[in-house]
Formats: structure tokens, sequence, C-alpha cells
């Protein structure tokens, strides 16, 4: 079933599209939130959308077909944002939006390996520029790398004990398989939180260096607005939102005296202004009818 994009209204009341702007999505997903987008900058906006993911963008594609004309469709990583714009020839944008993480159509898919719910290929690359797939580097990573990458991706405390499980229970194909390795040491309890999710939540954003895509493409979006316009990131986990909440710290403060450590900046006035203090967080009827939106947070900051 293909939910409501999460926090659709917030992103568009954030984005505030109007006819004649210039707006990138930079992760298209099913197309939902590029919709609200061209609907609300209509007739003569435009939008650039990203995705890695083939199949999302195809299907982005059919969803955005009645506005294809004001619609560009780029098969790759939003880090890649500077050198689409060149290519368009747009100089500035009005608005940018990043929804993180992996859509439920991709969850959803067994076949994918996302989910620890469905038996499927550990795979949980969302494209072709991943250059390592889950099983890969369950298989091939040692003891300590795994534990480590599982700890800091996953911040999972019994991160050791999961690998050292990994390692004995090699090779390992499937998510089930790795599912039933990780329920040995923490056994399912009632209806918390499933004891697989941090591995693979640490697994997926090593395979796809979902951290790394956020860091670059940050400083690019925040470069390409025009004064005014907005940059709307809605992260799932605590590692993206401290990203994103750091840099845009960073970014709506005057630089006065840069840190010994950042001395190669000038001293520069605030670049933005943070729109979101705290950030916004979907509605209990959000979360009621798409629990996968239970952990979304939405920040907002403008261009000065
Ligand atoms: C949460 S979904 C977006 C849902 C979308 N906002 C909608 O309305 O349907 C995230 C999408 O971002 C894509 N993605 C993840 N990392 C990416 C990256 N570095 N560059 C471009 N797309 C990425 C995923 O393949 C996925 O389709």
């Amino acid at each position: 079933m293909q939910h409501k994009p999460v926090l659709y209204q917030e992103i568009i009341h954030a984005l505030q599209p109007r006819d004649g702007g210039r707006y990138v999505d930079g992760t298209l997903g099913a197309g939902g939130h590029a919709r609200g987008i061209l609907e609300a900058c209509a007739p003569s906006g435009l939008l650039l959308g990203f995705d890695v993911d083939p199949q999302a963008l195809a299907l982005a594609r059919e969803t955005l077909a009645p506005y294809e004309p004001r619609a560009h469709f780029a098969q790759a990583s939003h880090s890649a944002l500077n050198e689409w714009l060149k290519r368009l020839g747009w100089d500035s944008v009005d608005g940018v939006l990043l929804d993180l993480g992996a859509s439920s159509m991709q969850f959803d898919n067994p076949e994918r390996g996302f989910s620890f719910m469905r038996d499927g290929a550990l795979d949980m690359r969302f494209g072709v520029n991943a250059t390592m797939s889950a099983e890969e580097i369950v298989n091939a990573f040692d003891e300590s790398e795994l534990a480590d990458l599982i700890f800091r991706y996953g911040e999972e405390r019994d991160a050791r004990k999961i690998a050292r499980a990994i390692v004995a229970n090699r090779p390992l194909r499937t998510t089930g398989e790795l599912v039933a390795v990780i329920e040995k040491i923490r056994p399912r309890r009632g209806d918390k939180i499933h004891p697989a999710t941090q591995t693979f939540q640490a697994l997926r954003i090593a395979v796809n260096d979902e951290l790394g895509a956020v860091e670059k493409t940050l400083p690019q979006a925040v470069e390409a607005l025009t004064v005014g316009g907005r940059l709307a990131v809605i992260s799932f986990h605590s590692l993206e939102d401290r990203i994103v909440k750091e840099y845009f710290r960073e970014q709506s403060k005057e630089l006065v005296n840069p840190p010994y450590e950042r001395i190669y900046e000038e001293e520069r006035p605030a670049r933005t202004k943070a729109l979101t203090k705290k950030p916004i967080t979907p509605s209990e009827e959000e979360i009621r009818e798409n629990p996968r939106a239970r952990s979304a947070k939405l920040r907002i900051v403008e261009k000065l």
C-alpha cells in the first residue's frame, strides 16, 4: 500500500512553492511531495527531482507525467545537486526538499532486503552507485569492523555480541537468516521495537553511505538557494537528524573569530535563519495512518 507522503502539508507550507519558482526534490520516491510542489507552483514553476533508485524514479515519472514539461529527472544522488543545476543552467533555486531514508515501497518489497519483517535477499542498495550490498558487508567484514558499524550507525548497545554471532553463523544470505541470528542475542519481547531494527538501520546507512550523502548535499543546497528560499529536511533517525540540526545551527550563526579547526573560514554573517527551533513532527493521526511516520523530524531553514 502506498502511503500519503510524510508531513505532506507541512512540506508544502514550508516551501511555499510559487508560480515561476524552481524547486528541487532530492528524494523523489513515489513522487508524492513532488506532485504537491508542482501543483502549487503551476503554471510555470519547475522541479528537478532526484532518486538513486531506478524503480522509484520510474514510478515518480509516472506520477508526475501530467506535469512532465515542468519536471526534470535525475537518476543520481542528491549529492550531485551542483552538477545537475549547472546542466540545467539554473543559477539558483527557490526551495529544496530532502525526505531521507527508504520509502515504503522499498521497505515493502522483500527482494530489496530493507525489512526485517519480510524474508528476502540481504541487499539494501538504493541504487547502482552503492559499492557493496548488505550481504557482502555481513559476510566480508571482520568482527570488529562489523561491531563498529553496528554500534556507530545503529547505536546498538549489543553490537559486539551481534557481530560475534554474525561471524559465527556465516555465510548469511537472507534477511531472515540475519534476523534469526540477532534474535538469539536479543529475543523479541512483546510489542517493543524489533530487536533487528538497529542492525538493519546500520547496514542500510553503510551500504548507501547515507550520512555522507546528506553531509555533501546540505552545503550545496544552502549555496544554491535564492534569498528567502527554503531548505526542508525530513530525517528518520537520530544520526541523520543530528547532522541536519548541527549544520542548520552553524549556518544560522554569524561566524566571528573562526575556531582554530576552521581557521580556513572567513568571518561571515549568518547564511540562513532557522525556522524550526524544535523539529516539526507528525500528528498522532498521521502516525496512526502511517506508523513509519512515527520517527520523522522536519527541520527548515530560510536563506538570508
Ligand atoms: C522517504 S523516500 C521519499 C518519498 C517521497 N518524498 C514521496 O513523496 O514519495 C526516500 C527516497 O530517497 C531515495 N534516496 C535515498 N538516498 C538518496 C540519495 N542519496 N540521492 C537520491 N535519492 C536517494 C530512496 O531511493 C527513496 O526512494
